[in-house]
Order: C-alpha cells, then sequence, then structure tokens
C-alpha cells in the first residue's frame, strides 16, 4: 500500500479538479457558445495528411510570429503552451522559489492556487473590496514574491479598476501576473505595455472567445527579458502541430471571435435583466459569464437545474460567493432555456 508520507507534504490535501458526472447541457464552463471555431475544422480535415511522425517546433515558433503580427510585438515577447493553464505553471517554475510567497485577490480562479502548490509556493489571498475590486494596498502589503491577478475576474466577471492594476504592477518590486483568459470580452487590455514594464507577464487563452477549449492553447506576453527566461522552462513540444496551426487559423479569420463578442455583450445584459426579474441577483459582468446570487441556497438551485438538463456552477459555499452560481452566457435560444427551467425551479421552491 502506498503510504501517505511517500506524497510530498506540500500537496498531499491537494483534491482532484471539479469534474461533472452529468449528461447536461454546460453553462458552467464560460465556453464559446457559438459550437466550435469554423477555422479549426478546416485545420482538422488538412491536417488529416499531415506528417505527425515528427515533432512540432519546440517553442511554436509559427504561432509566436502569429501572435506578434496580431499584437504588433515580437514572437520573442511570447511564449505559448498547452492551455493558458500550462503557461500559468511555467511562471511559478521560472519565478518562485519553494516555500516563497505568491498573492492573489479572493475570490478569484481556483487554479491560481493549485499552481503555486504544485510548485512548493504558498499561496495568500486579499479578499476583493466591495463591488469585488481589487484593494492594491493590502495586495502590495502582504509582501508576496509574485503577485497574480485575473481581469476580468473569474467567478465575479467583473473587471478591474485599470489604475488599480498599473499601481499594483508599477508599484510591486517582483513578477505581476495578470490572467486576461476573458480579456476579448472586456474593452481594455495590458499586453500592449508588455514592453513598458519590467515585471508585467499577461496570459491568454484560445479557450473562450476563440472556441477552442479542446484543443488546448494557451500564451503569456511579457517582456524580451522575462520571456527568455519563462521560454527555457517551458516543456519543450507541450503544444501539439495540429492545436498550433488551428491557433493560427483562428488568429487569421477573426470573423468568429468577433461574432462571439458582439453576442456575448448583446445578450449578457438582456440575460442579467432576466436573471433579475427572477430574484437572482446578478452582478455587473464584463465576461462571458454572469455570476448571480439566489435568495435560497445555491447549491439546490444548481442541482434542481441539473436535473432538468442544464448545468451551471455553484460557488456558493465559498467565502463571500454565499448563494451565488455563474452561468455562461448563452446564445439567445440557450438563455431562454436556461431562464425558463431557472423560473420553474423558482417556483418549485
Ligand atoms: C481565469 C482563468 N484563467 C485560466 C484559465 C485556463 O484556461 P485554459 O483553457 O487556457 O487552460 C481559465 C479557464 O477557465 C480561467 O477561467
Amino acid at each position: 500500500m502506498m503510504k501517505e508520507e511517500w506524497v510530498r507534504a506540500t500537496v498531499r490535501d491537494i483534491p482532484l479538479y471539479y469534474n461533472p458526472k452529468i449528461k447536461a447541457v454546460r453553462m458552467d464552463t464560460s465556453t464559446n457558445v457559438l459550437g466550435p471555431n469554423p477555422a479549426v475544422r478546416n485545420v482538422l480535415n488538412e491536417c488529416a495528411g499531415m506528417d505527425l511522425n515528427q515533432y512540432p517546433k519546440p517553442y511554436s515558433d509559427d504561432l509566436r510570429e502569429a501572435l506578434a503580427q496580431a499584437y504588433g510585438l515580437k514572437a520573442d515577447n511570447f511564449v505559448v503552451g498547452n492551455g493558458s493553464d500550462e503557461v500559468l505553471d511555467i511562471i511559478f517554475k521560472t519565478f518562485m522559489e519553494a516555500g516563497e510567497t505568491v498573492v492573489a485577490p479572493y475570490p478569484s480562479y481556483s487554479l491560481h492556487g493549485f499552481f503555486v502548490k504544485i510548485n512548493g509556493g504558498r499561496f495568500v489571498t486579499v479578499d476583493l473590496s466591495d463591488g469585488f475590486q481589487l484593494d492594491p494596498d493590502a495586495l502590495l502589503k502582504a509582501k508576496g514574491k509574485i503577485i497574480i491577478l485575473c481581469t476580468p475576474n473569474n467567478p465575479t466577471a467583473n473587471t478591474f479598476d485599470m489604475r488599480a492594476v498599473e499601481r499594483v504592477i508599477r508599484e510591486h518590486d517582483g513578477p505581476v501576473i495578470v490572467d486576461e483568459a476573458y480579456g476579448e470580452f472586456a474593452d481594455r487590455s495590458f499586453i500592449p505595455l508588455v514592453d513598458d514594464y519590467e515585471n508585467l507577464i499577461v496570459t491568454r487563452t484560445f479557450s473562450k472567445a476563440y472556441g477552442m477549449a479542446g484543443m488546448r492553447v494557451g500564451y503569456m506576453a511579457s517582456n524580451l527579458t522575462m520571456a527568455e527566461q519563462l521560454q527555457k522552462i517551458k516543456i519543450p513540444y507541450s503544444l501539439n502541430r495540429v492545436s498550433e496551426r488551428a491557433a493560427i487559423a483562428a488568429l487569421q479569420e477573426r470573423d468568429y471571435v468577433d461574432r462571439t463578442v458582439e453576442l456575448v455583450r448583446r445578450e449578457r445584459e438582456k440575460l442579467s435583466h432576466e436573471l433579475d426579474a427572477l430574484g437572482l441577483r446578478p452582478y455587473p459582468s464584463q465576461s462571458n459569464f454572469v455570476l448571480f446570487r439566489c435568495p435560497v441556497p445555491s447549491s439546490e438551485v444548481v442541482s434542481r437545474l441539473a436535473a432538468k438538463g442544464v448545468l451551471i456552477r455553484d460557488f456558493g459555499r465559498q467565502r463571500l460567493l454565499e448563494d451565488c452560481a455563474r452561468t455562461t452566457v448563452g446564445t439567445e435560444e440557450l438563455n431562454t432555456m436556461l431562464l425558463s427551467k431557472l423560473k420553474e425551479v423558482m417556483e418549485e421552491w
């Protein structure tokens, strides 16, 4: 039998990640509701004849070149990986010694703490203030080696005040990670600023607005000196050739992303309004999901809704998110279905 002490002490208590087993319409993962990106379908057809007995380029140079063109930066400003989860992991592997502290706002993306812990770090959180806004003083005072924050923030869906984030970047003597997984849905990005700061790393993903969660592609941008260090730590070849080709095609064909952003901006207002009419209090969103507070236990709302075939995500057991649940912003049809089932749940209650 395996003895518990064989497992590294710092990771013994880590639970398995969220992995629901039920069959339902998935509105719990904030992925793209327009279906797969058409650019990917074309690439998959072309890839049938690809010489997949060969490795990809170790650092996905072609995708980094395409990103450089898209952002007006250099290819060497970018490091790409197997989802933005991989690039987050690379950052801690590169900059954090075992036992060092990483500071993050709370509540935010749960895997930030996971990546810190699996790399032997200490994860310290600072509560968001009213309206789920950033408290720059508290973040800076916590004296971590690295600060990580996510804007728009998951699961609260709001963006942080840009000046507050800039102050954290300016005043923190260490790397600051800005996770922009939902950046396409908001008005502003920190990527154009990466060359202006010695300590800024911005992460992004093809999983959300680009509709490619199943392909697992993410990237980060930073100044050239930081990016060079980060690149050395990435597992060579971690991004497969098919996903790389698909991401390049998706970057070049903007129509699907533009339609996605337009749909989300239109539908999230209507959805929020209708949730409110059901007594489910939505928070402002600049993402492709909405967080709302239920007047009854959110775990019950989520499980009763799941029994009717629609899965949203419950956050109700977390401090500051008591009785809150999060739903992806759907198409008009999806939202209508979600709302009618939520209405039934609330009436049955
Ligand atoms: C804030 C945030 N960062 C990163 C990720 C990871 O995305 P990826 O699919 O690129 O690994 C997610 C996924 O939900 C997220 O919500």
